[in-house]
Order: C-alpha cells, then structure tokens, then sequence
C-alpha cells in the first residue's frame, strides 16, 4: 500500500469519525420503541384531553405540535421544563404536568420522545 493511499485512508476514517461526532450533537433525538410506548401512555392518560389524539389541539390557545417549526422544535430541554412547570403566553395555560401531579421526570422524557416520534420535528 503506497503512503498516499494509507494518508488519505486516515485522512477518510478521520472525516468519517468528525461527521458522526458532529451527528451525535445535533442529530436527531435518541429514544427508544420502549420510551416511544411509555410515552403514547403518558400523553392519552393525561395530555390528549387539551393537546387532541392528532396534536393539532382540542382546547383553544393549545399549540399545534404538527407545524413546521412549531414548538416541538423547541430543544427537549426546554420542553421538559415547559411541561414539568408549567407554561403560559396568554389566556390558558399550560398545567404544571399537564395537571397529573403523578407524573415522574422519566414519563415527561417518555411523552417527549412519543411527541416528537408522532408529531414531528
Ligand atoms: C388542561 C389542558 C392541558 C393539558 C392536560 C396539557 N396541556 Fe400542554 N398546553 C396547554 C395549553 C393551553 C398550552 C399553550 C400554553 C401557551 O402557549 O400559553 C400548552 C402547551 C404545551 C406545550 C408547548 C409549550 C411551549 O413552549 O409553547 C407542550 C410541549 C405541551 N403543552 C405538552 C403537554 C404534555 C406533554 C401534556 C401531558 C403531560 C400536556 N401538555 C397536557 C394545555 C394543556
């Protein structure tokens, strides 16, 4: 093997390795079927009465998940902290926990990931 192919062999597994890392920042939520499942559980126990089986919104002043670059393009972290305490910009609010006090931090990152894997974004 010549040294400029062995170069440029590094040279490819070196990009190949910065594009993933660079991927793994940025990329796409990580969730499992398992959490998608927990989450489908969370959001028709507490969230569907207001947000709608399609999320497009059943209570006037919810959002429309669905919408390109709606709220669902909010990171998760803002999300989670949104849903957790709760959330208003004007007439109705958004409960604390969707006003199911029950609800523990892991079944808020389930409703996430089953948010964004049915709606979007
Ligand atoms: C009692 C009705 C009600 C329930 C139940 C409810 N929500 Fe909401 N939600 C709202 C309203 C109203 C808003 C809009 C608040 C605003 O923008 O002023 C909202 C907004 C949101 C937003 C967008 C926040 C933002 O940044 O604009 C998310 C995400 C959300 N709800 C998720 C959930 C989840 C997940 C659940 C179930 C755990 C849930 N909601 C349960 C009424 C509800």
């Amino acid at each position: 093997m010549s040294i400029a192919k062995v170069v440029s062999g590094v040279l490819a597994l070196g990009l190949y390795l910065a594009a993933s890392a660079t991927w793994a920042a940025e990329g796409p939520h990580t969730y499992s079927a398992d959490d998608v499942a927990a989450g489908k559980a969370v959001y028709t126990g507490t969230c569907i009465a207001c947000h709608g089986a399609n999320g497009k919104g059943l209570l006037p002043g919810t959002p429309d998940f669905t919408k390109a670059g709606g709220v669902l393009s909010l990171s998760d972290e803002v999300l989670e902290d949104r849903i957790i305490h709760g959330f208003s910009t004007g007439d109705v609010a958004m409960p604390p926990d969707g006003g199911n006090a029950s609800l523990k931090e892991s079944d808020i990152k389930h409703v996430i990931a089953y948010l964004h894997a049915t709606f979007g974004h």
